[in-house]
């Protein structure tokens, strides 16, 4: 079964209880069950991670580019800082869907530049937890994916 990777950033293992009117009260434990349940009718099998250590995402990204699995990715504050995950997703190359609860756009100006969305082939953020489910969706088979 083809492999999907959903690699998660520090601070993402406090959802829930982590600023709720932000991140809303989904766990990541909810949100990985809800994809994996999305999944297995897709035929698609995940790799759901998650770590407050740089090292550890740039491991894995390198990990999923080098097998030609996909990834979907919130770097949480990595995002706006990282060199090592934009580089970890180029070398390996990775194909990134770069996936964020909030609307960083609309949020603190720190968090508007991201190093992954250069080298992410598409972005999606501002839907809670279901934007991780919208990443899935554009990654997983459908009638239109000849289209990319
Ligand atoms: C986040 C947005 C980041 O700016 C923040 O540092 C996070 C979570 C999101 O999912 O909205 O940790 O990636």
């Amino acid at each position: 079964m083809p492999v999907i990777h959903v690699l998660n950033g520090p601070n993402l293992n406090l959802l829930g209880a982590r600023e709720p009117a932000i991140y809303g009260t989904a766990t990541l434990a909810d949100i990985e069950a809800r994809l994996r349940d999305m999944a297995a009718p897709m035929g698609l099998t995940i790799v759901f991670r998650q770590s407050n250590h740089e090292g550890d995402l740039v491991s894995w990204i390198q990990e999923a580019g080098l097998a030609g699995e996909p990834v979907i990715l919130n770097a949480g504050a990595y995002t706006h800082t990282s060199v090592a995950i934009r580089d970890a997703i180029k070398g390996s190359g990775a194909r990134v869907v770069e996936v964020h609860l909030s609307n960083v756009h609309a949020r603190d100006v720190f968090r508007h530049q991201s190093h992954v969305s250069p080298v992410a082939e598409g972005v999606i953020a501002g839907f809670g937890a279901k934007s991780y489910e919208l990443a899935l969706l554009a990654l997983g088979p459908g009638p239109l994916q000849n289209e990319k």
